[in-house]
């Protein structure tokens, strides 16, 4: 396995063979903090204290965890300087190329490639857990009609966990099994009765003669057809976009998935954790917010004064950059090939010429070659699913059908890491030193 990149040493720290010895400058003490893995363990810093008795001991102060390691995990590879995604060692290039959806989402929790009879019994498994109760129906006709369908998607899988008691078992392997496929299998189910929603349509029920994709576009787009047959070029598309977005790694929503997880809550909250996250238009929502910033920009003659715009601090230009890529996003370079094949078929309209733009002046402009800012996923995603008709606001929901199956892998990864426990960062106290109180208003 690729070890990870090697952990920053403290400034005034020499690496001595596998311990690093720090001299506390406070006290001339010297301390060795054991190194494994490029990481010394944060709570070794704890030795290094003043000859103040109420003194806790060193503390690390990592705020947005630039460089902080949360967790070991065998499920995704990235190195963010050569442009490099793996998941479970395969590289994401060829998983986009060969391989299914469940296929990849089997491989992240597993960690091996299924056989035959595996991925058989696999894809029926999710095949016949793809309806939800009757009674959510009636939960998501009580949204308004221009509910955000992250809103609705957030609040609906988190209902799961009342039509599902014993899901709160999670160390029960056979409970944590169901739930999995329940979760991967429902996913579609309720995005796209979200979708039908908001548009005011029937809800179509799931149909087991279709694939995981085209049955999801089945329920979003079938009117009157007695079997939905998915335009092939949209099928293909939305499966290389699921295999792309299935995981990230220890990103923000998969983080909140862990975080939350570690209290041992059923994993329909957990997930709905990480849906609350992705929706936020620094992560998943960003796909979003660059149609909207393309629709703001307006035409190709004003890309320009936009991007001027954006160095001069009045905004960011969405879909660019990344915390971890600075090279370039490799998932971002096959979705490029794959808005080429789409527009191919639908053609190329006057949003694409925008962004085609705004990609070439970025990329040859000095404050985005300095910062290393590339485009990311997101800046083409957004112009495949506009092309396939999904409304704006529905992008974040694609992604995070996608990204269940990786949050399942790490959520159960984190789960039966015998070193994890519930998540509690520990912080900098900058408030008030005890007073007394005093009443300012009359009760
Ligand atoms: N447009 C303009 N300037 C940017 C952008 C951007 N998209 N991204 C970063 N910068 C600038 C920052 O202002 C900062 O400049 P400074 O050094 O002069 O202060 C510098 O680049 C470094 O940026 P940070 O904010 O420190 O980078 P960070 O790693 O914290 O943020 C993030 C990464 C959140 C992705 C950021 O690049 C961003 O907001 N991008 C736009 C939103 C987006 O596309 N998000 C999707 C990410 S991919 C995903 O979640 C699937």
């Amino acid at each position: 396995m690729t070890p990870p990149s090697t952990a920053a040493v403290p400034p005034d720290a020499k690496v001595a063979g596998d311990v690093i010895e720090v001299t506390d400058s406070r006290t001339g003490a010297t301390h060795s903090l054991p190194v494994t893995d490029g990481a010394i363990r944060a709570n070794d810093l704890k030795k290094i204290r003043t000859q103040d008795e109420d003194d806790p001991g060193l503390l690390s102060y990592d705020p947005a965890f630039l460089n902080t390691a949360s967790c070991r995990s065998s499920i995704t590879y990235i190195d963010g300087d050569k442009g490099i995604l793996r998941y479970r060692g395969y590289p994401i290039e060829q998983l986009a190329e060969g391989s299914s959806f469940l296929e990849v989402a089997w491989l992240l929790r597993r960690g091996e490639l299924p056989n035959q009879t595996e991925y058989d019994q696999f894809v029926h498994d999710i095949t016949y857990h793809t309806y939800v109760h009757e009674n959510m129906r009636k939960f998501l006709e009580g949204f308004r009609y221009d509910a955000h369908p992250m809103a609705m998607l957030n609040s609906s899988v988190a209902a799961l966990a009342s039509f599902y008691p014993t899901s709160r078992n999670i160390m029960d392997e056979k409970e944590r099994n169901i739930s999995m496929i329940r979760l991967l299998a429902k996913l579609p189910t309720l995005a796209a009765f979200c979708y039908r929603h908001a548009k005011g349509l029937p809800f179509v029920y799931p149909d087991n003669r279709l694939s995981y994709v085209d049955n999801f576009l089945s329920m979003v787009a079938r009117m009157t057809e007695p079997k939905y047959e998915a335009n092939p070029i949209f099928s293909k598309a939305l499966e290389v976009l699921f295999i792309l977005h299935a995981d990230h790694e220890q990103n923000c929503s998969t983080s909140a998935v862990r975080a939350v997880g570690s209290s041992h809550v059923d994993p329909f909250s957990a997930m709905s954790a990480g849906i609350a996250a992705l929706f936020g238009p620094l992560h998943g929502g960003a796909n979003e917010q660059v149609l909207r910033m393309i629709e703001e920009i307006g035409s190709v003659k004003r890309v320009p004064e936009f991007i001027e715009g954006v160095k001069a601090g009045k905004g960011k230009l969405m879909g660019f950059g990344h915390r971890v890529y600075k090279s370039y996003d490799p998932r971002a370079t096959i979705v490029k090939k794959l808005a080429d094949e789409v527009f191919a078929v639908v053609g190329v309209d006057k949003d694409l010429e925008i962004a085609l733009e705004l990609e070439r002046i970025a990329l040859s402009d000095d404050y985005f070659i300095s910062r290393k800012l590339y485009p990311n996923v997101d800046f083409y995603t957004g112009l495949i699913y506009r092309s396939m008709a999904f409304p704006t606001d529905f992008f974040t929901v694609l992604f995070a059908i996608a990204r269940t199956a990786g949050w399942l892998a790490q959520w159960e990864e984190m789960l039966l890491d015998k070193e994890q426990k519930i998540a509690r960062p520990r912080q900098i106290y900058t408030g008030y030193d005890e007073r007394a109180y005093a009443r300012k208003i009359a009760l």
